[in-house]
């Protein structure tokens, strides 16, 4: 997310800088933040409608969002997925075992009260900074309060030592770190997927991250609401580093699962399945199929989502043909095709469901 400063905030709105700061104490400004003595506001925050004279409800309880920028973000495909929600219709488990940022996660956690939720993912890192939210929240917005109190005056040359510091301490980290140094490597992880290229998680080789430096003007690098709530939400959660059959133990009649698997490229030169080390090969989707067949004949409700090949292929049956025994849906979504922006524009994604 993009910041702007109260002044500028001000000058877009036509009111006092002074006016805005009292607007955002009074939480009027949704995701506003206090950096030091100053506030800063979302890039795309509507102005508040003036109403001194009326009186406020009391803020509800916070809901949790993502808390990372993640590659392949369902946030966009959430108004389709949750009409398959059946948490009305005797649900009471929830498994994701590809969470990622967990968008869906979290809508789910914010909608309902679930007896059991599962979460998993192959990223290390990723799991290590679930965990750590869940069970060290106030060391970790202690760190990420001085990263955030350090980097933000700097100039643009300091920001990018400070930047390639950063990234060299949580590269020694992943390589000679251990259960002690977690909440830093968490803190580290977050940090640098605020101010990084568009939040990417790239690992070169050797599993070293190797992502440049963004160009975001003010990133909220310790959103301390939004990671509270988070920590919240996830005290229940079971958090598992690992592959998505180990949900296989967890999975029943009684649970929902989601799953958004790497996507299967769309053209050769797209790279959205760099998220970890490994690849996920057209075997592992044909694999994960498999898995999901096992799943239904448990009883479990599922849904899988994917890219789909007849945006550059109309002739490619790929997933048609893997996952032939259930409903197929096709729906629109916005995102990239390949790096190039002018691959941007409206393209389907599947939502593959077995009730
Ligand atoms: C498309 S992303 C999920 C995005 C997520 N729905 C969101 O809203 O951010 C796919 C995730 O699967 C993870 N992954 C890759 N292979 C896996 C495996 N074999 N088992 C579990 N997770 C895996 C990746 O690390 C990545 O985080």
């Amino acid at each position: 997310m993009e910041y702007i400063s109260a002044r500028e905030a001000a000058d877009k709105w036509g009111i006092s800088q002074r006016r805005v700061a009292v607007l955002c104490s009074e939480n009027r400004i949704e995701k506003a933040a206090r950096i030091g003595n100053m506030w800063v506001i979302p890039v795309d925050a509507e102005k508040p409608i003036d109403a001194r004279s009326t009186r406020y409800a009391p803020i509800a309880d916070k809901s949790a969002k993502p808390f990372l920028k993640w590659a392949g973000g369902k946030g966009q495909l959430i108004k389709e997925i949750e009409k398959y929600y059946p948490f009305n219709d005797g649900i009471t488990k929830y498994a994701e075992p590809f969470v990622g940022g967990g968008a869906v996660l979290f809508d789910i956690l914010n909608r309902y009260e679930i007896d059991e939720v599962y979460i998993s993912d192959t990223n290390a890192e990723l799991i290590n900074t679930y965990r750590i939210i869940k069970e060290n929240i106030d060391e970790l917005i202690g760190l990420l309060m001085i990263y955030q109190s350090e980097y933000l005056p700097l100039d643009t040359e300091a920001r990018k030592e400070y930047y390639i510091n950063k990234r060299e301490c949580f590269n020694e980290l992943k390589v000679n770190g251990n259960e002690q140094t977690n909440i830093r490597k968490a803190a580290l992880m977050i940090f640098l997927n605020k101010t990084c290229f568009n939040g990417l998680y790239r690992v070169n080789k050797k599993g070293l991250f190797n992502v440049p430096i963004g160009s975001y003007k003010n990133p909220l690098i310790c959103d301390e609401d939004n990671l509270r709530a988070v920590s919240k939400k996830l005290q229940n959660v079971t958090i598992v580093c690992g592959d998505y059959k180990m949900a296989g133990d967890f999975i029943d009649e009684n649970t929902f699962v989601y799953c958004d698997p790497p996507y299967r490229p769309l053209t050769e030169t797209s790279s959205f399945t760099a998220y970890t080390e490994s690849l996920f090969t057209d075997d592992e989707q044909i694999e994960l199929a498999k898995f999901v067949d096992e799943m239904n004949k448990k009883g479990a409700k599922i849904v899988v989502s994917n890219s789909d090949p007849k945006n550059t292929n109309e002739e490619d049956e790929f997933f048609d043909n893997i996952y032939s025994k259930h409903k197929i849906k096709r729906v629109e979504a916005t995102r990239m095709i390949n790096s190039n922006s002018q691959g941007r524009g409206k393209i389907k994604e599947l939502l593959i469901s077995n009730f």
